[in-house]
């Protein structure tokens, strides 16, 4: 029944590329079960490593089988687990946590300062198994298809940052529409926001936006000004909430100005090196910080569940799949920056 040994996308050398090999198919401790992978996401993280940057040369560990992002099936239970079955459909929290930190006793396990990710620090998910602690697996309800099941990671990173802050009635501006700021947008929209605003310099970006959201207003910052949508909209004195899904200064700058006193902004967008920030004009304006790590273990699992099976669809944010043969081609989608979420099959 159990072969041996199964496919991986590997890091194998410390270089540019991805490549398939046959990996050993993991042995499972006691307190862990070993998933069947079906479909699989490309993350912005994948394409780090892909490139092989100084990033990921610092940090990730060659060979390595990439991938995080993953949904799958229940094959082998560990002898401890409870509550779980050969044959449940899964997802997971890809970030392994420790149980000995202050964060983690207290119960805020997405805290745990020793948090090591699969597919960075461990073997990861794109493989046709994956060994992953009872812990982290998320069941899927039949009516979260895989290919929805396999983008849970990042629509957790957009759930989690988006319900930071309340959001019912606000006018709310999201920087930076990749996958996750499109998905954070839904969910903006799903969580009773006014206004949802996104911006990016990428028109392509701005039109699956527009594709996957209902009445959003889409700005593109090379051609229009924050100030004159803001007056378009009827808004008096700016954003109430800023969630920063880009990772650019000039966008963390526009957000500073756009947004009302006393405004939130919710920070997952990662800046390539240090960045200057204009600390006066955050001070003045009484603006409160969250930096926004991961999903929250589990709030944000059951949350993002419950608001799928409640309305909230980002189906339209996978706009490529591909069997994972052709790896290669979901990889250059997602490099060129026409793509949304990328999937690959797996079975
Ligand atoms: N904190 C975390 O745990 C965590 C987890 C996942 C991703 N991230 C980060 O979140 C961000 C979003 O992830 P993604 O996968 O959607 O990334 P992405 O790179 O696909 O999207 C970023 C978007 O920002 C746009 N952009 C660039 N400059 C801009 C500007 N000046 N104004 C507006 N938009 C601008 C880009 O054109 C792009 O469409 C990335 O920075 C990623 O590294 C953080
Ligand atoms: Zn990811």
């Amino acid at each position: 029944m159990r072969p041996n040994t199964m496919k991986a996308l590997e890091k194998s050398k410390p270089e540019e590329g991805l490549w398939m090999v046959q990996a050993p198919v993991p042995e499972i401790g006691p307190d862990e079960v070993l998933i069947r992978i079906n479909k699989t996401g490309i993350c912005g993280t994948d394409i780090h490593i892909w490139n092989w940057d100084d990033w990921a040369a610092a940090t990730v560990p060659v060979p390595m089988i990439t991938g995080h992002e993953f949904a799958g099936e229940i094959v082998e239970i560990g002898r401890n687990v409870t509550g779980l079955e050969i044959g449940q459909r899964c997802s997971g929290e890809g970030h392994l946590i420790g149980t000995e930190s202050r964060q983690s006793r207290a119960g805020k396990f997405h805290l745990d300062p020793g948090t090591r990710g699969i597919g960075v620090n461990e073997q990861g998910a794109f493989a046709q198994f994956l060994k992953l602690p009872a812990f982290n697996v998320i069941p899927l309800p039949d009516d979260v298809p895989d290919e929805i099941g396999a983008i849970l990671d990042p629509l957790g990173n957009a759930v989690h940052t988006a319900l930071s802050f309340d959001l019912l009635g606000e006018d709310v501006l999201i920087t930076g529409a990749g996958p996750i700021g499109i998905m954070a947008a839904a969910v903006a929209r799903h969580a009773g926001a006014r206004n949802v605003v996104i911006t990016d310099i990428n028109a392509d970006r701005l039109k699956l936006a527009e594709h996957v959201v209902q009445s959003v207003r889409t700005v593109d910052v090379t051609i229009e000004e924050l100030s004159d949508v803001i007056t378009e909209l009827g808004m008096k004195e700016g954003f109430d909430v800023g969630l920063e899904m880009s990772g650019s200064q000039a966008a963390l700058d526009q957000m500073v100005e756009a947004l009302v006193m006393g405004g939130k902004i919710a920070l997952l967008g990662i800046p390539p090196g240090q960045s200057p920030v204009d600390w006066s004009r955050i001070v003045f304006k009484a603006i409160t910080i969250k930096g926004v790590y991961g999903r929250e273990m589990f709030e944000t699992w059951y949350k993002m569940i419950a608001m799928l099976q409640n309305g909230l669809d980002v189906s339209r944010v996978i706009t490529h799949q591909f069997g994972v043969d052709d790896f290669a081609e979901g990889f250059a989608a997602m490099k060129s920056g026409l793509s949304g979420k990328v999937v690959l099959d797996w079975t």
